[in-house]
């Protein structure tokens, strides 16, 4: 199975990307091959909305670090997706890599949909400082939706607090995410 990461954070070593990590762990624990994309140090451009990803070349006319992880995807069963919760939304960097996922989907209306892409699975993967987890639960469910729409198969929505304590240092947190990871590989 493989399995790819992307961390919508801006910061390499923070609770989003140890939040995925571990997951991955877990995976890789049962020979699931990995690869993890950081925001911080991959060059993605907002999409432009040109609709060159609907012509007849298809795929995304941008060419920045985000060509590296469409590649990734064509191979992945699996897409970690970790944000940190900023205004109560995903960081910019993860809605940028999102909408930038439309030249690789393209949904059932557009004409160049794939239906090799569909049916991925899919871990979204929260941070936000707020203790409370069902503080943004209408935008995680939303956020979920929508990738159903797209045709994703979410099997996990993880949301680590992290007010308290960094998520590295919370030893149920720990314990919960390796699970998740391998369980990637039993469903
Ligand atoms: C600009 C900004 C906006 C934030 N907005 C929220 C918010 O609306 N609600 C919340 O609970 N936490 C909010 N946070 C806290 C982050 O979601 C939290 O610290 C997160 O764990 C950071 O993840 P990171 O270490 O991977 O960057 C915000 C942080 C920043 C920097």
């Amino acid at each position: 199975m493989n399995i790819i990461g992307f961390v919508g954070s801006p910061h390499k070593k923070g609770n989003t990307a140890w939040t995925v990590e571990k997951i991955l762990d877990g995976a890789r624990e049962q020979s699931a091959s990995t690869q993890l994309f950081y925001a911080s140090e991959t060059d993605i451009k907002p999409c432009c909305g040109c609709l060159g990803c609907s012509g007849e070349r298809g795929g995304c006319v941008i060419d920045d670090g985000m060509q590296d992880i469409y590649t990734a995807l064509e191979a992945a069963d699996a897409l970690i997706l970790g944000s940190p919760i900023y205004m109560g939304q995903m960081s910019a960097q993860a809605k940028a890599f999102t909408d930038r996922l439309f030249a690789f989907i393209s949904p059932r209306f557009s004409p160049r949909y794939k239906v090799d892409h569909a049916g991925k699975k899919l871990i979204l993967a929260w941070t936000q400082g707020n203790p409370d987890a069902e503080k943004f639960r209408a935008y995680y469910d939303y956020t979920k939706f929508m990738f159903n729409m797209l045709e994703f198969d979410t099997q996990e929505v993880i949301v680590a607090g992290t007010r308290s304590g960094a998520a590295s240092e919370q030893s149920g947190l720990a314990k919960l995410l390796k699970p998740i990871g391998a369980g990637l590989l039993s469903k």
